[in-house]
């Protein structure tokens, strides 16, 4: 499929890594060549593959040119600490900042199908990073506190790389995620985010539940831990596969689905 996708938001705890761990799990059982990019020094996707704290080299040595990014790739990610801050800084005075990551997945790109890319909290330069070395970008955002203001901040960047760096990227989706339907104020964000961002809204809701905080502790992902939950994405996976052109893995999904979701048991939420 050849994709390379940058899950990011306007503010953290919007459910970015939990949505690019969920992904990856979900296309890597329909057999896609799926590779998970951990840009956030907090290293929070890193510890949901389970990562070994000590695996090195990491995206920081990535960035910092000391290593070639397949180097780093330990299992399904290339994963992240707290000294990719310290590359995020060494680079911001370097000529080319903004497209390191490009250049250092360029060689990764040829061979893998799909690149998730886990974005920090900020929008500052791993962010920006991420986006340039993107092809597409999903906007992750939570009912919790929602402000349109935030989301433009996000859609800004975006459109800046876009603009001026990598006129590829194209914004996949926006995604309401841990949602509660069932409050006012989370019905209230889906249909402002309808009207600003009409198509681009995935029908998809991620609802709200404590399953991924409790997957993301036990380092599995909520397909195997809570395949009734873990439904959210399924559904979230055949609308990126549609928007993405790949019609031909809807039916190894739907195959999927009928395998790991308990019959009537997902109850998933998603706009008639
Ligand atoms: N659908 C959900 N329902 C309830 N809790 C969730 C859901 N998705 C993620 N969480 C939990 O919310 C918290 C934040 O999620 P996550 O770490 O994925 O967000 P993030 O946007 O990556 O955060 P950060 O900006 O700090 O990187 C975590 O404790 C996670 O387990
Ligand atoms: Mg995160």
């Amino acid at each position: 499929m050849s994709a390379t996708i940058a899950v990011l938001s306007q503010k953290g705890g919007t459910g970015k890594t939990t949505m690019v761990r969920s992904l990856a799990d979900v296309f890597g059982r329909l057999g896609v060549d799926v590779l998970a990019v951990d840009a956030d020094p907090q290293g929070n996707l890193s510890d949901y593959f389970d990562t070994d704290p000590n695996a090195h080299p990491t995206l920081g040595e990535v960035l910092m040119g000391q290593v070639r990014a397949a180097d780093a790739v330990h299992g399904r990610v290339i994963p992240a600490n707290l000294q990719l801050s310290e590359a995020e800084l060494s680079l911001s005075g370097k000529i080319g900042r903004e497209v390191t990551l490009r250049n250092a997945l360029m060689d990764l790109k040829r061979n893998r199908e799909l690149i998730l890319i886990d974005c920090p909290p900020t929008l500052g330069l791993l962010t920006v990073n991420a986006l340039v070395a993107s092809t597409h970008a999903i906007l992750s955002t939570e009912a919790q506190y929602f402000s349109l203001q935030g989301m433009e901040q996000a859609v800004q960047v975006l459109d800046l790389a876009h603009d001026s760096l990598n006129p590829q990227l194209e914004l996949l989706g926006v995604c309401l995620n841990i949602a509660n339907m069932r409050t006012r104020h989370a019905r209230q964000t889906l249909e402002a985010l309808r009207e600003r961002f009409g198509d681009k809204l995935f029908r998809t809701v991620i609802r709200q539940s404590i399953a991924y905080a409790e997957s993301a502790e036990r380092a599995v992902p909520i397909l195997e831990y809570r395949p009734d939950r873990g439904s959210d994405y399924l559904s979230l996976a055949s609308e990126i596969l549609r928007r993405l052109g790949k019609q031909e893995l809807l039916e190894p999904l739907d195959t999927l689905s009928a395998e790991v979701v308990p019959a009537g048991a997902s109850g998933a939420y998603s706009r008639a």
